[in-house]
């Protein structure tokens, strides 16, 4: 009769034991944070002892009040716990020369890496602060690392945090299906090349809401292998604005599948909603809507372009990535340039099923009148559309 209330007893506790959450703060693993000391080793340490705990809740910790200094750090799964959480409430930041940054020549294009993890939860109110600063001074020629990417990995989960002045893109989600981005705060200068605020590609099941990005290049850009994205309630700027693309560069095939934006105001960005491909590439970018925008002074507050190029000479081709079913619901505000809807299609292959639903965009110049051009889009116009378009 004891031994048989032991084991019942063993049985109920065992499970509370088992799921018991794990907090392994990165101080308990030698980490220091004041900004000098090479953590890199700690926090590998402190991940290693996280992605391997059984408890079915294990999180890695960084309290606040610290700097932790880390080069390049690869953060691989798989992982035992059905949720592994990283919890940053204070601050991660790099080396401020390039030249010091501990990475060889396969991990260098990333700061921190994320990589085959199902089940991650990343959150905190702490910065990423990559201190990119010296590596926008670079030209060419040097890869420049993305600071935050999550690849071949599954429900994932990324908010609240801050992420400022980052060496090139701030988040980059490849080969990632599942994940939501919330309440996230990005900001890096106009002028630092090549920022995206978050860039993903290859992945599926994306939501992005309620966040405030503002760099030196996309907001966020959607490249190929992109499907079933929804992003809603964005504030963008400054940045190049929200962008599909570009894709088919170096004549590749890619295809963009079901992309919702809704809810977004752009103040001062060189475009708002943006679909961008490269001559010669093949694919498609379809099913794609954006609605409920606001420009405030955007360059190109609407713009598909099929002859993107981003240097001086780029030769004509005849194949192109198919864009078709692309809606513009909504769009309000000013344009700075001239020309606010420029729908600009390839003769060989147009654009189909470009639909312009109440828009109102005005010259941001005193005395302009804002303008439109199309060539090679069918589609519609519905509702008041000003300024006026024709599509055939
Ligand atoms: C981290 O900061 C958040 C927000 O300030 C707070 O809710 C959370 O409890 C902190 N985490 C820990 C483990 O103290």
């Amino acid at each position: 009769m004891l031994s048989f209330l032991k084991v019942f007893i063993l049985l109920l506790v065992l499970p509370l034991v088992l799921s018991k959450p794990v907090v392994n703060n990165v101080l308990s693993y030698g980490a220091i944070g004041d900004g000098l000391k090479d953590d890199t080793s700690s926090l590998l340490k402190a991940w290693e002892a996280t992605c391997k705990s059984s408890s079915s809740s294990a999180t890695m910790y960084f309290p606040p009040n610290r700097m932790f200094l880390t080069h390049p750090l690869l953060l691989k799964g798989p992982c035992k716990a059905d949720v592994v959480r990283v919890e940053i409430n204070g601050t991660i930041t790099a080396p401020s020369e390039p030249k010091n940054w501990k990475c060889g020549s396969d991990n260098c294009d990333t700061w921190l890496h994320f990589s085959h993890i199902d089940g991650l939860e990343i959150s905190g109110s702490g910065t990423i602060s990559g201190r990119g600063q010296k590596w926008w001074d670079i030209k060419r020629g040097k890869d420049k690392p993305a600071a935050l990417r999550i690849t071949n990995s599954k429900n994932i989960g990324l908010s609240g945090l801050r992420f400022k002045d980052n060496p090139k893109m701030h988040i980059v989600l490849n080969g990632v299906q599942t994940a939501y981005l919330s309440y996230l705060k990005i900001e890096a200068p106009s002028h630092s090349p090549n920022t995206d605020g978050i860039h993903i590609g290859d992945s599926t099941d994306v939501h992005i809401q309620h966040c405030n990005i503002g760099t030196g290049d996309d907001c966020i850009s959607i490249g190929g292998g992109s499907k079933k994205l929804r992003i809603n309630d964005i504030i963008c700027g400054p940045g190049h604005g929200i962008s599909v693309g570009s894709l088919g560069k170096h004549g590749d095939y890619d295809e963009v599948d079901d992309v919702e934006i809704v809810g977004a105001v752009f103040t001062g960005t060189t475009n708002g909603a943006r679909i961008k491909t490269w001559q010669g590439g093949k694919g498609y970018a379809r099913n794609i809507r954006f609605e409920h925008i606001l420009c405030q002074n955007c360059d190109n507050p609407i713009i598909i372009d099929q002859f993107y190029c981003d240097h001086e000479k780029c030769e004509d081709h005849d194949s192109a990535v198919k864009v078709s079913n692309v809606k513009f619901v909504n769009v309000m505000g000013t344009s700075k340039r001239e020309t606010a809807v420029k729908i600009e299609c390839s003769k060989t292959v147009p654009c189909e099923d470009i639909v312009l639903d109440t828009i109102h965009l005005r010259s941001s110049q005193e005395k302009k009148k804002a303008t439109s051009y199309s060539s090679n889009a069918r589609g519609e116009v519905r509702g008041e559309v000003v300024p006026k378009i024709v599509l055939n």
